[in-house]
Parts: C-alpha cells; sequence; structure tokens
C-alpha cells in the first residue's frame, strides 16, 4: 500500500481512541503529522506536561492500532511535552530532568558544531573508527536529521534491519555498528519532521537498537543548537561532548554558541578538535596555513577546554569520506589516519573515564 494511503488509515484509525477531557485523537491539535516510511511509521502526541500518565492509554491503543496496519513497519508513537517545555527547560525547572541510562551503552559522546559543513561528520566517524582501533567497542548514532551523512561515509545503504520484537538491529561497517536517523527518512521527507518528532524518533532509536554491548557510542549531531541537540542531552547522560570548529575566527564564534548551549545544559566539554586546519599540497607536501592556524588551540585554552588536535584539510579526507571508505579505516598507516589516531588518544587522556 503507498505510504500516503497508511498515513490516511491510520489517521482514520485514530478517531477510534479516547483521549483524557473527551474527543478522540484524530482531531486532537497535539497529534503530528503521522508519517510513513519505508521503514517505519511515527507520529507525536504533542501534550501538556504532567500529563503523561493520563495519556498513557491512548498512546498505547494508537501504537496498537498503527502496528495493525504497518506492514512490518516500525511504529514509533509518542508522547511529548510541548516543545516549548523542552527548549525552556532549563530556564523553568531547578534541576535538569531525570536521565536515563541506555542499556548496553556505557559513554555516550556527542560530536557538536556551532555551524555546519566544519567536518562534524567526518570527525565523528573517523574518531569512532580510531576509539576502535584503541580497543573501544563503538558505535556510531547519526543524529543529523536535515543531512545525515554517516550512511555515505560508512558506505552504508538501506534501512536497518527490524527483529521481531520489533528492536532495531545496527549496521556494522568497519568494525562499528551504526544506525542514522537519516535512513528512516525517504529524500525531502525531513522537513516535515518537526521538533517533538524528531526528538522522539533519536529517543527511539537510542533506546530500540540492539548495540549489543558498547564502550562507547558516539553520537554526530546536526550543526548548530536546536531540538535535537538539547533533548540528547536532557534524556541521556553524556559522558560529554566533542566540539568541532575550523580555524576561522568565524567558526570558532559559532562553536562558541554551542559551547555555551552545552554549558547551560551541564554538558562536559570533553575537547576542541581544529578540522581543516591547515593545507598540504598533494605535489610537494608542503604545508599551508591557510585560514591562520590555531585558533581553535587558543581559544580551547580561553574555553578551559582540552584541545585534542588537528585535522589537516586534505582532498584524501574528501575523497575517501565521499566513496563511503574513511580515511582511519582504509589508510591507517597514512599521515590522516594518525591525525586521527592521535586525536582519539588525546581523548582517552583526558577523559580516561572512556575507557572503564
Ligand atoms: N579535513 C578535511 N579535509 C578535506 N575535506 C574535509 C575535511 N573534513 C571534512 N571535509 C569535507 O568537507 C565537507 C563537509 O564535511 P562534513 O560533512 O563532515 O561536515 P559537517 O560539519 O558534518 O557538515 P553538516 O553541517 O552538513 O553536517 C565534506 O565534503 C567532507 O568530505
Ligand atoms: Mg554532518
Amino acid at each position: 500500500m503507498p505510504s500516503s494511503d497508511i498515513a490516511d488509515r491510520i489517521k482514520a484509525a485514530f478517531a477510534r481512541v479516547e483521549i483524557p477531557g473527551g474527543g478522540n485523537l484524530a482531531e486532537f491539535s497535539g497529534l503530528s503529522d503521522i508519517i510513513v516510511t519505508q521503514g517505519a511509521i511515527a507520529a507525536a502526541i504533542s501534550i501538556a506536561p504532567g500529563m503523561e500518565a493520563a495519556f498513557g492509554p491512548a498512546r498505547a491503543e494508537a501504537q496498537r492500532l498503527a502496528e495493525a496496519v504497518a506492514e512490518g513497519r516500525k511504529v514509533m508513537i509518542s508522547l511529548t511535552a510541548d516543545k516549548a517545555t523542552a527548549t525552556h527547560a532549563h530556564a523553568r525547572q531547578p534541576g535538569p530532568p531525570a536521565k536515563e541510562q541506555v542499556p548496553g551503552i556505557k559513554h555516550i559522546i556527542a560530536v557538536a558544531s556551532g555551524k555546519g559543513g566544519v567536518g562534524k561528520s567526518t570527525t565523528a566517524v573517523n574518531l569512532a573508527l580510531a576509539l576502535a582501533a584503541a580497543g573501544l567497542r563503538t558505535g556510531v548514532l547519526d543524529a543529523d536529521l536535515y543531512g545525515p551523512s554517516i550512511p555515505k561515509l560508512l558506505g552504508i545503504e538501506g534501512k536497518p534491519a527490524v527483529r521481531a520484537d520489533g528492536i532495531f538491529a545496527p549496521h556494522q561497517a568497519y568494525g562499528l555498528k551504526a544506525i542514522s536517523i537519516g535512513s528512516m527518512l525517504t529524500p525531502g521527507q525531513a522537513v516535515v519532521w518537526r521538533g517533538p518528532m524528531a526528538t522522539s524518533a533519536l529517543r527511539q532509536l537510542l533506546r530500540e537498537t540492539d548495540w549489543g554491548g558498547l564502550d562507547v557510542l558516539v553520537v554526530d549531531l546536526p550543526p548548530g543548537t536546536g531540538d535535537i541537540q538539547i533533548s540528547l542531552c536532557q534524556q541521556v547522560p553524556l559522558a560529554g561532548a566533542v566540539i568541532v570548529s575550523t580555524p576561522q575566527d568565524l567558526a570558532l564564534i559559532d562553536a562558541k554558541k554551542a559551547i555555551d548551549m552545552l554549558r547551560r545544559l551541564q554538558i562536559p566539554l570533553l575537547g576542541l578538535v581544529e578540522n581543516m586546519s591547515y593545507f598540504v599540497a598533494p605535489d610537494t607536501g608542503k604545508r599551508y596555513d591557510i585560514f591562520g592556524h590555531g585558533g581553535a588551540r587558543t581559544a580551547a585554552d580561553r574555553l578551559g577546554m582540552p584541545f585534542l588536535g588537528e585535522v589537516p584539510l586534505v582532498m584524501a579526507i574528501r575523497e575517501t569520506s565521499d566513496a563511503g571508505m574513511p580515511v582511519v579505516a582504509t589508510a591507517p598507516e597514512g599521515d590522516e589516519a594518525r591525525a586521527y589516531r592521535a586525536i582519539a588518544a588525546e581523548l582517552l587522556r583526558t577523559s580516561p573515564g572512556l575507557r572503564g
């Protein structure tokens, strides 16, 4: 059945779901769009804070009705307190909301940046590979709804398998377990996933994936300081965040915004990586500090966080990334791989708890 027909059928079925205070779910203003992808069906019911228990039975009934027409897709009907609550929770509440450990994962590291295109995903993947090379059982979660790039970087295709019990089986690539929020969407669909839907999809991907025992999960965040970032910080205890920045002052000003947000959310800052730090000419091997290299090291000092290292701007990194053959895995003896391994080593040195 076409996706749009499934969504219509679910919506019609929701008319049979009673909600607290009278009325039915289909006409409830807090019901999001019903998103149907190749592998998943998702909808969020946005409710006032404190109404979770009252809406529990309605959610369960909606879940059951959606599963009845899901044709094998994984169904995620979730309750969310409204977006304003999430965005301003830190301002309104005296303490952070309860965070729940993700079963099977010891440490979760977010890779963040203030602005887009600084090489966050490339760094996340290669850092994860370098951590794996250091002996840690490592996974990658691509939480970048609007520009997922982990599938391309790791050369993985298609949606993850869903086990009979509804749990996702992550992709395996170069020794990493990997799952991407993007594999749940068809192109162009991300735009209709509004705040609460995106955050509940993230929650389900995190908690309903068979990670099978990881020392570290590296989460590639979207750029900036939006809902996904805030909700990840509030939902799970993060070991901390690694910030990626290019050397330009402008990028560092943007990085500072991300850092300020993480500080407000009381997320430990594990360190700063300077990407596209300098250019190495492929013919002569000569190094050029085209962006005024070193800005990130100074900034890290000033911000009181570890400087983890620098990655040069080299064609090999771009080409291997585009080809789904990340440099740490496919050219481990090269200078580029060495740069990422040095960053991982520095991270493990400055945050020794990650090994435990
Ligand atoms: N050190 C590097 N040398 C050369 N190219 C690089 C380097 N790091 C990243 N790139 C390239 O720069 C582009 C952007 O990188 P990437 O997708 O990792 O950035 P991002 O910060 O995750 O971007 P977005 O904000 O879109 O998520 C990609 O084409 C990537 O291959
Ligand atoms: Mg990215």
